[in-house]
């Protein structure tokens, strides 16, 4: 086996350097590396700097130094000249001015030679400075050279004096000497110049050198500074100006407005935060809206759905009213994406936790619940995995739990748990009006269900029947065949809570017509036959005088009364619709009225049994019923036959 990086190695350096990488996009760091680059450059200029001119402090002394070569060298031929110019009479005069010339001839010598030396050793003792320590120096090329040309022609010009001096140096020819420093004095001061102008030159060139470095280092900070200024407007003003605009189209009631994020940065990063901010807002005012305008229930849970999947991963919502001894939960309403659900009504317990939870609660993973009867197990039944619950404490009487669920495990983070938690309150105040509002029609339907039925002594629990029936076929389209994707749980409610109200048109049917005994004569079926148009105004006018309070409610009902008894082949009464032109509710509702007629006790007929019931649901299958719902009714038949058998005909 190879050795490489381990996958984790590889990860790990891999997420180093994505993180160094979202370093480098904030602002901290980029101003903060500018500043730093900016500082360096700064102290190590003036360091540099700082540095360079203590060491040309020698330099003045070199250059005195140099100096006083020239001077020498100028000294030694003017007393040479003025020895030979002023030579004196008087003898007197004369041994003065011999030893004065003598004794400045010996000095100017030793000072040239300890200068040159002191030049060659690169070694200036305090003997030539003043100073206590040494300085020691450094030449460039040009200076070496010259200061090697200087030492010979001071050598030669010292060798050839000393020789005029003569061997005698008690009785020195001067004279002859002088002669020599005249003739070759030119040349030792030119010399001498050459050496002071070399070392020049060369210090000049070490300032320029400094200078130069100076200039490019402030120009190296002017830019960066540029570069500074740039990366704040661009990065930090600009996008805090679009971001404060941003804000105040928010403030101003533009809810849901999105700024552009430009930058990675903490701006960007701001603005990012700002417009969830602007979003969630947006989505809160939108769905208290959608719930104040809508109906039902069903749409509260729906839009609560819709409006918070931008936020949540909502795969699934039920609303839970506390059960009536404390500890349970009965689930009230769901909403869900999958065609599987809880059984509405189902009482629930919360596994480990406080029966009445206060505050929000997070499920990470449904798996570890097992328990009959247990919420979190019913939702790992039906394939979830995590799931968050949010109590609702609104109204003083009843207590409420809105329940999240997702099919991906760790779904809810603390996040999305504390947001859920500051809406509480504005779902409670909207679902409050629903709940009211449901149980006000769900009264005034069981109230004009009623009337119907008590007018209609024989039918004794043909309507629970038929309405049980007609949501087992519904539920099992929901489920099954090609009007799946039409039926969703709210729609089996609606057909199981408005087929009791099929016939309440009957209450405009005479008497005699219905509760006639026989079988019935033509003008009978007649008048009759008009049950279902009377039904459907009746409920028409319920329904307008709920559309001005805003609401729609009884559309499905309308739809059940007028068409319950229109038939597939388009034989029926009233409008002798045909097929697909009948709202599928009413089709759901024929077979189901149908086959309880047919195995109830009727005024004008006996009680059939189930399988010649069943029998005639086949041989009309196509004419009088929509095949789809027959065949739905088959598969669903054993718990049809639950019902038939615990609602038996008295
Ligand atoms: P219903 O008694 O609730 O019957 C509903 C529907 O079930 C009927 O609609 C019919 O389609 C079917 N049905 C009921 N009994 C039989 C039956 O013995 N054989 C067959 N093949 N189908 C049956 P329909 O016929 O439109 O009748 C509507 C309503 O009119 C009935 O409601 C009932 O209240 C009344 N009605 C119908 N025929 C008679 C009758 O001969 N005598 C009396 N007194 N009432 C009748
Ligand atoms: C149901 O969905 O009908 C009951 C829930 C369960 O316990 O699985
Ligand atoms: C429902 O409420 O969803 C239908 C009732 C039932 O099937 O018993
Ligand atoms: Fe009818
Ligand atoms: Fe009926």
């Amino acid at each position: 086996m190879p050795e490489t990086d381990t996958p984790q190695e590889t990860l790990a350096t891999r997420s180093v350097g994505r993180r160094f990488f979202a370093w480098t996009r904030t602002i901290r760091a980029q101003v903060g590396l500018a500043l730093g680059v900016l500082f360096l450059l700064l102290t190590g200029s003036v360091a540099y700097t700082l540095y360079q001119l203590d060491l040309r402090k020698h330099d003045y002394e070199i250059l005195n130094l140099a100096g006083q070569l020239r001077v020498t060298s100028h000294a030694m031929s003017n007393q040479a000249q003025n020895y030979l110019k002023d030579t004196p009479t008087d003898y007197q005069a004369y041994y003065r001015d011999l030893r004065l010339f003598y004794g400045d001839l010996q000095r100017n010598v030793a000072l040239y030679d300890k200068i040159i030396k002191g030049f060659e050793d690169r070694r200036l003792d305090s003997e030539l400075t003043g100073k206590h320590d040494p300085i020691y120096c450094t030449w460039d090329e040009r200076s070496k050279s010259q200061l090697s040309r200087t030492a010979l022609v001071w050598r030669n010009f010292r060798a050839g004096m000393f020789k005029q001096l003569g061997e005698d140096l008690d009785q020195p020819r001067l004279n002859y000497a002088a002669e020599y420093i005249v003739a070759h004095g030119p040349e030792l001061t030119e010399a001498s110049n050459k050496l002071a102008t070399a070392f020049q030159s060369m210090m000049e060139g070490k300032l320029a050198m400094i200078s130069l470095f100076n200039r490019v280092v402030l120009g190296l900070a002017a830019v960066l500074m540029l570069g500074l200024v740039a990366l704040i407007y661009f990065n930090l003003v600009r996008p805090l100006r679009q971001t404060v605009s941003g804000f105040a189209r928010v403030a101003r009631g533009d809810f849901g407005h999105q700024v552009e994020v430009r930058t990675g940065n903490e701006i960007g990063q701001m603005t990012q935060a700002f417009n969830q901010l602007s979003k969630r807002i947006h989505a809160l005012f939108r769905l208290t809206d959608r719930i104040n305008q809508g109906n039902t229930l069903d749409d509260s849970l729906r839009f609560a759905a819709e409006e918070f999947r931008g936020f949540l991963p909502v795969d699934w919502v039920g609303l839970f009213f506390q059960s009536a001894d404390g500890e349970r939960w009965v689930l009230e309403r769901q909403h869900d994406t999958g065609p599987k659900s809880l059984r509405e009504g189902g009482h629930f317990t919360l596994a480990g936790k406080q029966p009445q939870p206060t505050a929000p609660l997070n499920i990470a993973d449904l798996g570890q619940y097992s328990d009959d009867g247990d919420l979190f197990a019913a939702l790992h039944r039906h394939g979830f995995a995590s799931a968050t619950l949010l109590p609702l404490t609104g109204s003083a009487d009843s207590r409420a739990l809105l329940a999240f669920a997702s099919r991906q495990p760790n779904s809810y983070t603390p996040e999305h748990v504390e947001f859920l938690a500051n809406v509480a309150g504005q779902l409670t105040h909207a679902l409050d009006k629903t709940v009211f509002l449901e149980n006000l029609v769900v009264a005034a339907v069981q109230g004009l269900a009623k009337l119907a039925e008590s007018r209609d002594p024989e039918t004794g629990d043909h309507l629970l029947r038929m309405a049980l029936y007609a949501a087992i076929v519904a539920e099992e389209l929901g489920e099954n065949g090609q009007y799946r994707d039409r039926i969703d749980s709210a729609y089996v409610r609606e057909v199981f809570q408005f087929a009791p109200m099929h016939d309440i048109g009957k209450v405009g049917i005479a008497d005699h017509i219905l509760l006639k005994p026989g079988r019935l004569d033509d003008e009978q079926r007649r008048d009759m036959e008009r049950h279902p148009s009377i039904g459907a105004e009746v409920l028409r006018r319920c329904e307008s005088q709920v559309n001005g309070l805003g609401y729609s409610i009884f559309q499905v009902a309308i739809e059940i009364a007028e068409c319950h008894h229109e038939k597939f082949n388009g034989g029926g009464y009233p409008r002798g619709l045909q097929g697909e032109d009948i709202p599928l509710s009413a089709r759901i509702v024929a077979v189901a009225d149908v086959f309880d007629a047919l195995t109830s006790k009727r005024p004008y007929k006996e009680a059939w049994p189930v399988e010649r019931a069943l029998a005639l649901l086949d041989e009309e299958s196509g004419n009088h019923f929509d095949p789809e719902v027959v065949a739905a009714f088959r598969r669903a038949l054993p718990r049809a036959m639950e019902v038939y058998n615990r609602h038996k005909h008295v």
